[in-house]
C-alpha cells in the first residue's frame, strides 16, 4: 500500500482528528443543474476560473447528478466513472485536476475513485458541469474530510466548472465575479463565490425544450475564451450586463415574473450576440431553436407571462409562472415536435446523501 503524505497525526491528543479522517473515507453527494438568468459568459482568470460579470441563476428540480468518491490507498491514480463507463482524456485530466485541489486543501495525497451518474444529457448546454462539479465538490470535500460551509463549497465547485459555484444553493442563486483587481491568487478566489437570493412570492416554472441533446460543438469554455478575445460586442454586453443584475435583483425583490422574464432573454439575446460576433463565430441555436423563440413571442401575444433564455447550445429554457407550465409546454412541444419538453421548477442545493457525513 502506498504511503499517503503528508501522514495522519499520530499524537493521541489528535486520535480523534485521525479516526474522522479513517472514517471519511467516502462520501456520495446530489446536485442539480441552474440556469443562468443573468449569464456568466468570459473569464478574467482561467486558472482560477474567475468571471468577468455576476450571474444569477435557477437551480432545477430535474436532472440530478448523483456522484460517489471513495478514497483508494494505494492507487496512483484517480479513476472516473460516467454512467458506469470509465472515463478518459480530458474529463478525466478535468476530474483529476479538480481532486489535487481538493487535497491540496485537505493536504493529503491519496488518490480516489469516483463514480458519477448524470440523469442530464453531457455537454448539451443544460448545465451537467455545473450539477456534476457540485456534486463532485460536496463528496470529495466530505470523503477528503474538509469541514466545508456553503460558501466555501461553492468557491470550491467553481473551480471545476463556473457555473457549479452556485449548484450549491436552491432556488436563485448570484454568483459574485469578486474584486477585480486582487493583490493575491488567495484573495481573488475568496472574492469569487455564490449565495443565495430570496425570492419569496415568486412561483416560477422553467419549461425546457429539449431541441437537440447531443453534445456541442464547441464547449462552452472554448466558447467564451473566443468571444473574450474577439468580439467586439463583448464588453457593451459585460457593461449592460452589471445593469441587468441590478434589476434583475429588484424585480426578483418584488416578486415581478414580467420583469424578471424581460431582463432574462433580453441578457441571453445579447450574450449570443457577442458569440456570433466572435471571430469566427460560435453559433448554438438552431433553425429549432428559433422556432421556439417564435412560439414564445406568440405566447406572449396571447398574454401568457413567458420569457425564453439559451445556454451554450441549442435548446431553449423558458421561465413562465407554474401555473402556465403545461400550457407552455403544450405549445412547445407543437412546435418542435421532434424534440422533448419538461417542466422544472426552482430545485435544492447540492447535498450529501442520508447516512454520508
Ligand atoms: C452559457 O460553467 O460550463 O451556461 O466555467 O468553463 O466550466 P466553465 O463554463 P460553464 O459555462 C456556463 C455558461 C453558460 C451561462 C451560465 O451558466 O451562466
Amino acid at each position: 500500500m502506498r504511503a499517503e503524505h503528508p501522514a495522519p497525526p499520530a499524537a493521541p491528543q489528535q486520535q480523534p482528528q485521525q479516526q474522522q479522517w479513517e472514517d471519511r473515507q467516502h462520501a456520495t453527494a446530489v446536485a442539480h443543474p441552474n440556469i443562468a438568468l443573468i449569464k456568466y459568459w468570459g473569464k478574467r482568470d482561467e486558472r482560477l476560473v474567475l468571471p468577468r460579470v455576476d450571474s444569477l441563476s435557477m437551480t432545477l428540480d430535474i436532472f440530478p447528478t448523483t456522484t460517489r468518491v471513495r478514497l483508494a490507498p494505494g492507487a496512483d491514480h484517480d479513476t472516473l466513472t460516467l454512467g458506469g463507463r470509465p472515463a478518459e482524456g480530458e474529463t478525466l485530466r478535468r476530474v483529476t485536476a479538480f481532486l489535487d485541489l481538493v487535497r491540496a486543501q485537505a493536504g493529503r495525497s491519496v488518490r480516489a475513485v469516483v463514480d458519477s451518474h448524470n440523469t442530464v444529457p453531457t455537454g448539451a448546454g443544460l448545465a451537467s458541469s455545473a450539477s456534476g462539479f457540485a456534486a463532485l465538490a460536496v463528496a470529495a470535500a466530505t470523503a477528503y474530510g474538509l469541514r466545508l460551509d456553503a460558501t466555501a463549497r461553492s468557491r470550491l465547485a467553481r473551480r471545476g466548472s463556473g457555473s457549479a459555484s452556485r449548484s450549491i444553493f436552491a432556488g436563485f442563486a448570484l454568483w459574485h465575479a469578486g474584486p477585480p483587481t486582487a493583490a493575491t491568487d488567495a484573495e481573488a478566489d475568496l472574492g469569487s463565490y455564490a449565495e443565495p437570493v430570496p425570492a419569496a412570492g415568486l412561483d416560477p416554472a422553467l419549461v425546457i425544450a429539449v431541441v437537440n441533446a447531443g453534445p456541442k460543438a464547441v464547449s462552452s469554455r472554448e466558447a467564451m475564451r473566443r468571444t473574450l478575445d474577439t468580439s467586439p460586442l463583448y464588453e457593451p454586453w459585460a457593461r449592460s450586463s452589471g445593469d441587468d443584475l441590478s434589476e434583475m435583483r429588484a424585480a426578483l425583490r418584488r416578486a415581478d415574473l414580467e420583469a424578471v422574464g424581460e431582463i432574462a432573454e433580453r441578457n441571453a439575446l445579447g450574450m449570443h450576440a457577442t458569440m456570433l460576433a466572435a471571430r469566427p463565430a460560435v453559433r448554438y441555436l438552431a433553425p429549432a431553436s428559433l422556432t421556439v423563440l417564435d412560439s414564445v413571442l406568440q405566447l406572449r401575444k396571447d398574454g401568457v407571462c413567458a420569457y425564453a433564455t439559451m445556454d451554450a447550445g441549442p435548446n431553449v429554457k423558458v421561465l413562465c409562472p407554474r401555473t402556465d407550465a403545461e400550457r407552455v409546454a403544450r405549445v412547445l412541444r407543437g412546435a418542435v415536435p421532434d424534440g422533448s419538453v419538461l417542466i422544472a421548477r426552482p430545485g435544492p442545493g447540492a447535498r450529501l446523501l442520508p447516512g454520508e457525513r
